[in-house]
């Protein structure tokens, strides 16, 4: 299962990575504003929620990706389910873009 996961990811950055997967900033952020609606403006968050402006992209893809494959259980696994993987590249691609505030650390950066 591991082992498989991890082709995955590799497969997936791999096209990614390809011409396939135009550099297209308004895209990736058209696609991403829907975040906004419990991350906060750009990612942003005010409330609870955690922040997702300026993560490392291939960490927020991955997160993205294991919420993708468990399927729904929970908010999260329920809005990533909603996306193809390249959308959720684009949408890593995007935050990862977007400055962190002062107030943003980076401490929850190597978290699970
Ligand atoms: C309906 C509200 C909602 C929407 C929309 C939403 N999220 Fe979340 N998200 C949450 C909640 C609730 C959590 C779990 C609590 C937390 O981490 O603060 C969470 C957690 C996360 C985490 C984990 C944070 C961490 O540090 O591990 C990431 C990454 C994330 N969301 C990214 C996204 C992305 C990208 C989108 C757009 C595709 C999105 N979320 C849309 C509510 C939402």
């Amino acid at each position: 299962m591991i082992i498989k996961r991890k082709t995955h990811y590799l497969l997936s950055l791999f096209v990614v990575a390809g011409a396939s997967l135009a550099q297209d900033p308004t895209i990736d952020r058209m696609i991403a504003a829907q975040c906004a609606q419990c991350h906060g403006t750009d990612g942003h968050a005010t409330g609870d929620i955690d922040s997702i402006a300026g993560k490392d992209t291939a960490d927020l893809y991955h997160k993205l990706i294991d919420m993708e494959e468990d399927r729904a259980e929970d908010i999260m696994e329920h809005q990533a389910w909603g996306y193809t993987d390249e959308q959720l590249y684009r949408i890593a691609r995007y935050y990862s873009t977007v400055p962190e505030s002062d107030d943003e650390d980076r401490e929850d950066e190597d978290d699970d």
